[in-house]
Formats: C-alpha cells, structure tokens, sequence
C-alpha cells in the first residue's frame, strides 16, 4: 500500500509526523513524492540522506520556524535568529554566536545554571505529585533568561521569558498559521502586536546592558563585545534577532530533553540505579564541578542514549534553492526535502534493537555525525549542544541526589507533535526521598511505538 499515494497523507503528517514516518519507514513499496499546491515534497530517509542535505546548506535552505510577517514588521525582525537564516547573513551571525557558547566561555554559566536548579529542587518535598514537563519548562526559561541575558531580578526575567513565549507558541498555532490575515481581533494580528512588544522588551534590555557597559560573561553581554569579520558587531535590530530566536532554541528543546530523559529513567529502574550509584561515588551530595561533569560517563551515556531513542527534534525540512539531486532523486528548485533524526536514531542496521533504551551501547560504539544528529550536522549543527549538555547533567545530578521519583499509576504517555516533540500530558511524578528504591510504573501510550519498556 502507498501512504503517500492517499491525499490525507498530508493532514496526518500534521498531526502526528512520527507514525507517519516509521510507517513509511516499514513500507518499502511506499511513495516517496509527492506534490502538494504545485509543490514537490520529498522524503529523504537515512544517514546517506541527512549526509546529502544537512551537508550542502547553499542548495538546502531552512524554513523558518517563525512566520514571515510584513515587509518592515516587528514580526519580521525579531525572527532573524540563526536558526531562520540562510546565506551569508548566517555565515557572518554563527561566527559571532559561536564563541559565546564554546568550550571554557561554558564555565561562566556553570554556578547561575546550578542555582536555577538548586532554587527549583529547594521547592519539593517528597510525597509530592509533579509533572516533570512543566518543571523543566520552567527551569529552561529561567535558566536561558539567566544565561542569555543575565537578568538578575527573576519577576523581570519571568517577564521577558513569557513575553517571548506567548509570541513564539502563536506562531506555531494552526490558527495563525492557516489564516494570515491582520484585521483586529484576529489571531494573527494579535501575534503581530505580541512581536512588538517582544522587540521593544528586548531592544529596551539591550539599551539597559549598553548603558551599563556590557562587561558580563552572560551571552548578551559577550555578543555586545564581539566583532565580526572587518569588526562589524551585531546592531541592536540583529542582536534582539539573534536573542529571542536563540531563547526559543534553548528551552523549547532543552526541556524536552529533560523530561523524556526522566520518562527514561523512571522506566529503567537499573540504569536509574547505576547513575545515582555513579553520581554518589564520583561527586557525592555536594554540588558538581566543572570537572565532575566530564568524569559522569555512565550518565553521559545515559543522555546521549536518551537523545537517540526519543529526539526532541523528530524531523526537519529545507527547501531546494535550485535543481537538485539526492540519492538519485530528482528535486526541482522550490522543492521540499524532509528528514528524520528520529527514523535514522531507530535503523536497526546502526542500532541493533533500536527501540531499548540501552545506554552501554556507546561503551566502544561511536556513529557518524549523520547517523547521530539530534542536534543536526554539518555546518549548521547546533551552536547550543555544550551549554544544554552541561546543564541537562546538573540537572540531573542535583534531582538524583536529593530524590527518587516514580510516574504516577495509570498516566498515559502519547506524543505531542509542535516544534518538538513532547509526552502530551506531561510527565507525571510522584517524588520519593534518595532511597535508592527504584520501581518501574507500567504506562500506556503510543510512547510505546518508540521505546520498548517491557
Ligand atoms: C537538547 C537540547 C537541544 C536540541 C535537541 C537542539 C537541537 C537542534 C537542532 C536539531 C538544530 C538544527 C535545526 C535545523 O536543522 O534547522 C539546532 C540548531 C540550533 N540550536 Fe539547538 N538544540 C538544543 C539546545 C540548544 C540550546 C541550549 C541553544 C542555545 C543556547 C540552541 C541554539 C541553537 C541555534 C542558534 C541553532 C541554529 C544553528 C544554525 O542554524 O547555524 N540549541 N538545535
């Protein structure tokens, strides 16, 4: 049978891209093409794939996550972040990005990230019901307003966060992206007048760390005191770009993360087990250092395992600037080409049983950037990898030490598809003392479709 040959195939890809992807996966007859309003869309599955496309990022171009907006919009200003970009402006704007979040400038974020975290678990009590989802959604915006742009009194930066929040989650809505027209009252004009109030938030945050002479080590601060290539800076319009676009990037993703990779572990009593036994031996109940963190290798593998079975970002496109082929696939110019982090973290010929959560599968096992990509490859892999890496092991560390936790009886685990993917009703916990009395709670769910949990 084709999927692709019925017309709904589209509509459900909407609705739920990944059951759509794995049965296109198991149908080796399936269609691969298909047109949609005079428009090619093509999937393009598997390393060789990813290779082809997230190598060559003159031909394949990102499609914005933000929408347009009019000529000379707030909308459209604020969208110009690196992950929107394409071209030369990319080039330039990632050289400026870059060095901000590399190796020991990483450092300066290590005791802000810990308190966040530290303030967050100084809130809970044991016996307590939780949704885990919520709570690192809440830590990754404090902790991406702390880092990003050092605001250090939390009402203002709860503030900012959910100004840019409550604009992004508009963009993605199916009734603002359907019908995008700006009389009043509709939703659409309402996210317009959310992007000027975004920019004018930022452009005033902007003015206010100028004005103090922008010596810190937080993100915005270090952007204000880089010089591009001829000393060219970022302007006040490209660094408030840059800014919200990178908030979004960092938290949407990173929370996510988190949360599937408690799911995870609260599902795998033994791995738990041997992570906590790994954080006890190595770092104690104190807080981590920068160094503890590198030495963590059975709870590092335990992330990147997490990373591969459930990645936040399932799927991606890029449209085709001009005639191309992939794989022997002809794609004409205006073309969408789609790929799946996900399907290509569950090919059985890279991963054997790809659906257990196995973590001492990357004891002596490495794959190539292509075939392990939850961050993406090539030259537009994620500039955030360092920084939510560090901070997902904090996080961690610290949650592990002072509790256990397990998922409250009769949850229901389903995927929810936005930008990322999310368990849709959250992740439910109910949170113990450190006692080291792990217990799996049997769930239901198409969760179930991706990871093996029996
Ligand atoms: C677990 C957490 C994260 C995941 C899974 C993730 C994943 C990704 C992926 C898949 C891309 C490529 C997008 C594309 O192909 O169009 C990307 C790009 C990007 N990410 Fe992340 N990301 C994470 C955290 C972060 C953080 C913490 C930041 C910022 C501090 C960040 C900033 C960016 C930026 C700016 C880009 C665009 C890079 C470019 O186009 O040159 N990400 N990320």
């Amino acid at each position: 049978m084709s999927i692709l040959g019925d017309g709904r195939f589209y509509v459900r890809f909407l609705r739920d891209p990944v059951d759509c992807l794995i049965r296109l996966e198991r149908d080796p007859d399936a269609k691969r093409d298909f047109v949609r309003k005079g428009r090619q869309i093509s999937f393009l599955l598997g390393p060789r794939a990813n290779e082809a496309i997230l190598g060559d990022p003159d031909t394949f171009h990102v499609q914005p996550i933000t929408l347009p907006g009019p000529e000379g919009s707030a909308q459209r200003r604020i969208g110009e972040g690196l992950v929107n970009l394409n071209g030369p402006i990319h080039k330039r704007h990632r050289k400026l990005l870059v060095p901000p979040l590399a190796g020991s400038a990483l450092d300066a974020y290590h005791a802000p990230v810990t308190d966040a975290v530290d303030a967050m678990l100084d809130g809970w009590r044991p016996g307590e019901t939780r949704d885990l989802l919520g709570e690192m959604n809440g830590l990754a915006v404090r902790v991406s307003a702390a880092t990003l742009f050092a605001m250090e009194d939390p009402v203002e930066a709860e503030r900012v966060a959910s100004t840019i929040d409550r604009w992004f989650k508009m963009n993605t809505a199916p009734g603002v992206r359907l019908f995008q027209r700006s009389f009043a009252g509709a939703p659409y004009a309402r996210m317009l007048r959310a992007a000027q109030e975004v920019e004018e938030t930022m452009l005033a945050l902007v003015a206010k760390r100028r004005a103090e002479g922008a010596e810190g080590d937080d993100i915005l601060s270090r952007l204000i005191r880089a010089k591009g290539e001829g000393g060219a800076p970022l302007d006040d319009v490209e660094l408030v770009g840059e800014l919200t676009i990178a908030f979004v990037a960092s938290h949407e993703t990173t929370s996510k993360a988190l949360a599937w990779t408690l799911f995870l572990l609260a599902q795998h009593p033994d791995e738990t087990r041997r992570v906590v036994e790994e954080i006890a031996t190595l770092v104690g109940d104190g807080r981590p250092s920068v160094e503890d963190l590198a030495g963590l290798q059975t709870l590092d593998r335990a992330l990147k395992e997490s990373l591969r079975i459930l990645p936040p970002v399932a799927f991606n496109v890029r449209r085709a600037r001009r005639d191309a082929e992939v794989l022997g696939r002809f794609l004409p110019a205006g073309s969408t080409a789609v790929f799946s982090h996900y399907l290509t973290h569950h090919d059985r010929e890279i991963y054997p049983e790809p659906e257990r959560f196995r973590p001492d599968r990357w004891v002596g096992f490495a794959a190539s950037q292509f075939e392990y990509l939850p961050f993406s490859a090539g030259p537009r892999r994620c500039i955030g990898e360092g920084f939510t890496t560090r901070m997902q092991k904090i996080t961690l560390i610290r949650l592990l030490q002072r509790f256990r936790f397990t998922i409250v009886p009769g949850s229901r685990f389903d995927r929810h598809q936005a930008v990322t993917v999310a368990p849709r009703a959250g992740v439910p916990v109910t949170l113990h003392p450190a006692d080291g009395g792990f217990a799996r709670v049997p769930v239901v769910g198409n969760v179930r479709q991706m990871v093996e949990l029996d």
